[in-house]
């Protein structure tokens, strides 16, 4: 039996972004795909997509940045990358080898910092597509403040489109009142897919200490405790627009990224599960191809957005 895992995540785009399978890495959490190669073959995945880029190099926030909880991860990292001059000079040439398409994802303090990004990555050889982070909420200025809302969110989103010909992804925050507003917004402002979620807002305090155990007070939650609010906010949004999703938020197993694609989702993304598992993402690769054997099914279309047709 053949069976087809290739996912198509930007139909509506003049070259499209054809996957070879459905699983990608998370923004954040595989760095730039180059760390973790000696650990497995990285281009067997659908897509890598690299850590939040800016203008500038950054620092990123105080520490402690991670702290533990019950079944997830609170992280303020703040964005601390090498800026987007170094990642043309020194990643996007890596990149430009493999067969697996890289996503760049890119995050500003302005409008104008989005657009500027996605015009210094367009036609660079070795960045497939670029994602656009509106959704950080461990920044103090940008970040998840544009996703909150639907004009600022398809503001942002009608400047990056303007700037480059690359498929541009935009993901979403959960930290909002309507997430499928705000889809509904960037998708008729251009984006040719949707990610989401990026983490939910949260904190920890040490009763030892009698402080916040995150050096910037309040950080990210991450890992399989956002499972079921992730997967709410993709049946949502995949239920109100006609791009593709790209579901993300606590999935560790095959059978985790199967309920997204059966919520509608046409890809997934690995995050924390690598944290403590580097392979996580192939894993669930492998989990899936298994399952779609033992189940009979022959292309992962048919078990896109399954879920929704039996509720119907
Ligand atoms: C340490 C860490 C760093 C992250 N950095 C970024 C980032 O730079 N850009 C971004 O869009 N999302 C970032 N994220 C969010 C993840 O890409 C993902 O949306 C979120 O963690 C939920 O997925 P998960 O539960 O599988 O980790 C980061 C997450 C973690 C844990």
């Amino acid at each position: 039996m053949i069976t087809n895992l290739s996912v198509q995540i930007a139909p509506k785009h003049h070259s499209g972004l054809l996957l070879a399978n459905p699983v990608m890495t998370a923004s954040g959490t595989f760095g730039y795909g180059t760390e973790n190669s000696h650990l497995f073959d990285v281009q067997q995945l659908g897509a890598i997509v690299c850590k939040g880029t800016t203008l500038e190099p950054r620092d990123g926030n105080p520490q402690p940045r991670l702290a533990e909880t019950v079944g997830g991860v609170l992280n303020s990292i703040g964005l601390q990358n090498i800026g987007v001059d170094a990642l043309i000079k020194e990643k996007a040439p890596v990149w430009a080898g493999w067969r697996v398409p890289v996503i760049v994802n890119i995050a500003g303090e302005t409008v104008d910092d989005y657009a500027r990004l996605a015009g210094r990555l367009d036609g660079v050889a070795g960045v497939s597509a670029i994602e656009v982070n509106i959704s950080c909420p461990n920044v103090k200025t940008g970040g998840a403040e544009f996703g909150a809302n639907p004009e600022s969110a398809a503001g942002v989103t009608a400047a990056v489109k303007a700037a480059t010909s690359l498929p541009i992804l935009v993901k979403l925050t959960p930290n909002t009142s309507d997430i499928a507003r705000v889809a509904m917004a960037v998708a008729e402002a251009g984006a040719d897919a949707i990610s989401l979620i990026n983490t939910l807002r949260g904190m920890a305090i040490s009763i030892a200490m009698r402080r916040p155990l995150l050096g910037s007070i309040t950080g990210g939650l991450s890992g399989p405790t956002i499972k079921p609010v992730a997967l709410y906010m993709v049946y949502e949004v995949a239920g109100a627009v006609e791009v593709p999703v790209i579901g993300c938020g606590g999935i560790s197993t095959a059978d985790d990224a199967i309920e997204f694609i059966m919520a509608g989702a046409s890809a997934v993304q690995v995050g924390t599960a690598s944290f403590t598992n580097p392979r996580a993402p192939l894993d669930v690769l492998e989990g899936i191809k298994q399952f779609m054997k033992q189940k009979g099914v022959n292309d992962i279309a048919e078990l896109i957005g399954a879920a929704r047709k039996k509720a119907r």
